[in-house]
């Protein structure tokens, strides 16, 4: 297997640069999240450019796709994210350099030999997620990766997730049973070859950059001092809650394996989800405060802010906030974004501007 040559040439001139980074970005796994910027890549990889500097910060990283645009615009990217996939699939896509899974690792893993007899998955999601076949797999595949260690663990959990995500109906874990089933191969192949073609699409994500870092945690225990910071939190919506938790607990539990069968699990939901982790930019009410601590910890660095016109709060607040810390007004750029979520008939809803907020 060949690796992806580094797509960061300085000698190429800005646009050449930013036009690479994009080509590169577009091989990232895609991976139905809330909020991921995979079609705002544009607008922010010219915004990055034009900001420039060498360390970043991506403090809610999620599907990870702007920490690896980040990266293949040449910067030191550390990402983090209060659930512990994001950071699995950023150290698998940006932290690792070099390492991809081999045919060898991809039979192993697949090979349906459950090396300690573990079935966590299966006893508690039998006939609610997947057929058996596929749960059994989740479990000895497991009982493999638990032997692999660094970069080639991240890969394989990280396809593991990518593989479940594509096989649950839009990619979210609020629903059992196959009531949005619209007849998509990739919600019937078989969970063990979904896995292998995920692992073709993270191996090909693999390139050599800039030395990255992820990290697990909260937004408000992050260091300071980057040149660049990209604050993507949740858009507090202005009635009812934001939970990531709620959607991805499943690809959440499965990233660590349920805690090593450890994990709370709410027994009495009909889902079996894991417990909410509170957040403070889950609601409408403590959004403001959360948002205004957030951008006065990083007001050392160039701070890029995503957020949407159907949120909590409106632009004039944050402008007024960023206002606040920066001492100048941001530059706000304005884009028609349609969200993916939601039914057709709810599609035309969810349209909305999406906001990016520069203050150099
Ligand atoms: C809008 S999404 C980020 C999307 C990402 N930029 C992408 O393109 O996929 C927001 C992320 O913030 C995370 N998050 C929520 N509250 C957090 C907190 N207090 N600290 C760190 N991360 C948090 C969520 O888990 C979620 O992954």
């Amino acid at each position: 297997m060949t690796l992806t040559q580094p797509v960061l040439d300085l000698q190429l001139p800005r646009v050449a640069r930013v036009d690479a980074a994009l080509t590169q970005a577009r091989s990232y796994p895609h991976l139905r999240y809330m909020g991921s910027k995979y079609r705002l890549l544009p607008a922010l990889a010219d915004t990055f450019a034009q900001l420039g500097g060498e360390t970043a910060l991506d403090p809610f990283t999620g599907s990870g796709v702007v920490s690896y645009l980040l990266k293949a615009q040449g910067f030191h990217v550390t990402s983090r994210d209060y659930l512990n996939f994001p950071v699995t699939l950023a150290r698998a896509s940006c932290v690792n350099q070099t390492t991809m899974l081999t045919e060898e690792d991809v039979a192993r893993i697949s090979s349906g030999e459950n090396r300690d007899g573990r079935d966590f998955i299966s006893r508690t999601y039998g006939g609610l997620y997947f057929t058996s076949g596929d749960l059994a797999f989740l479990d000895s595949a497991w009982s493999q990766i638990a032997t692999m260690e660094g970069a080639q663990q991240d890969l394989a959990i990280a396809s593991l997730v990518l593989a479940a995500a594509r096989k649950q109906p839009r990619g979210v874990f609020t629903v059992t049973g196959l009531r949005y089933d619209d007849g998509r191969e990739s919600l019937h192949l078989p969970l063990a070859e979904q896995f292998r073609r995920c692992v073709e699409a993270w191996n090909s994500s693999v390139f050599d950059g800039p030395a990255c870092q992820a990290e697990r945690g909260d937004v408000k225990s992050a260091e300071g001092n980057w040149d660049l910071v990209y604050l993507d939190p949740p858009y507090a919506p202005p009635r009812d809650d934001n939970d990531y938790i709620k959607r991805y607990w499943f690809l959440e539990g499965l990233s660590d394996y349920w805690q090593d069968g450890t994990a709370e699990i709410m027994e009495t939901t009909r889902t079996k989800k894991l417990a909410k982790r509170a957040t403070a930019f889950g609601s409408k009410r403590t959004i403001g405060d959360a948002l205004a601590a957030t951008l006065d910890q990083f007001s050392d660095s160039s701070i890029v802010l995503s957020y949407g016109s159907n949120a909590v709060p409106d632009l004039d607040t944050l402008t007024g906030l960023i206002t606040d810390v920066k001492g100048s007004r941001p530059e706000v750029i304005t884009l028609r974004h349609r969200y993916h979520f939601g039914t057709h008939a709810s599609a035309t809803r969810r349209e909305a501007e999406e906001y990016i907020l520069v203050a150099p």
